[in-house]
């Protein structure tokens, strides 16, 4: 593993660390020493004995890691987004706005070396705070543009999808409309639904298609011997997701 990069420290409680050979991490449980060579799968003993195992975090441990002024996308929604919009190795994505960069994160991962991900943000101190994020992609095909993209547009910038988490999505779907390539996806996340309203049916004035709108829901289970059911407390609302796709 290299030096800098994010690692699960699993046990009694899990820590998700910067890997510094030789550095102390300090934790209740005690201080850890991740020591040189480190790989996947060693125990770590901390100064009280509490046993780790060093493990590689998930896109969703990393995303849900990043440092945070603005509300992130979630891993569950994040992940049906890419699914819906056909992203892959290789995909051209743009998203707006970039706020803390937890999406770019995931997205410049998925799209990878051969990918391009262009990220538009209306506000500068969030610009800063998604480019120290993104340092745990390991590639450099990433961009973002400070940009206000409902006065200003996409530019000539073309995408195979374009990912909205804006206030009011429905006032950038004329520009997005520029900015799609024929065939291509719309993906927008709202956390209420007057929201989802307005912009499912803007994208309709708009002439999109195949507009479809949902929202994932996640329970967990407390799986043992006898009793397996939910867990009582649930993360139920996070927000509901619109995909369309553009015609010629
Ligand atoms: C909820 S945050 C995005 C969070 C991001 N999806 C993530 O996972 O970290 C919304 C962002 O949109 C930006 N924004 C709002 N209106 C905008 C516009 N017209 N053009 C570009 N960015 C805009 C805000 O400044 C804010 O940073």
């Amino acid at each position: 593993m290299k030096e800098g990069e994010k690692i699960l420290l699993y046990g009694k409680r899990e820590f998700l660390v910067e890997y510094r050979p030789g550095e102390e991490v300090h934790t209740h449980l005690g201080k850890i020493i991740l020591k040189e060579g480190l790989e996947y799968g060693d125990l770590l003993r901390s100064s009280t004995g509490a046993e780790f195992v060093v493990l590689k975090p998930s896109l969703a441990d990393l995303m849900k890691d990043v440092r945070r002024k603005t509300t992130i996308i979630y891993p569950k929604d994040a992940g049906v987004m890419l699914l819906e919009a056909g992203v892959e190795s290789g995909s051209t994505v743009g998203e707006a706005g970039t706020g803390s960069g937890a999406l770019t994160l995931l997205l410049s991962r998925i799209v990878g070396r051969e990918g391009k991900v262009i990220s538009f943000e209306a506000r500068k101190e969030f610009i800063d705070l998604a480019l120290e994020n993104l340092r745990q992609s390991p590639f450099q095909n990433y961009e973002i543009i400070h940009r206000d993209v409902v006065k200003d547009g996409f530019g000539e910038f073309r995408f195979d999808a374009l990912f909205i988490d804006l206030p009011e999505p429905w006032e950038a779907v004329s520009r997005a409309r520029e900015a799609i390539l024929p065939g291509g996806a719309w993906v927008s996340l709202s956390p209420n639904m007057e929201q989802m309203k307005k912009t499912a049916l803007t994208l309709r004035e708009e002439g999109f298609l195949r507009i479809r709108s949902f929202e994932i829901l996640r329970r967990e289970m407390v799986v043992r011997s006898f009793g397996v059911r939910p867990k009582e407390v649930m993360h139920s609302h996070t927000g509901y997701i619109t995909v369309a796709r553009r015609g010629k």
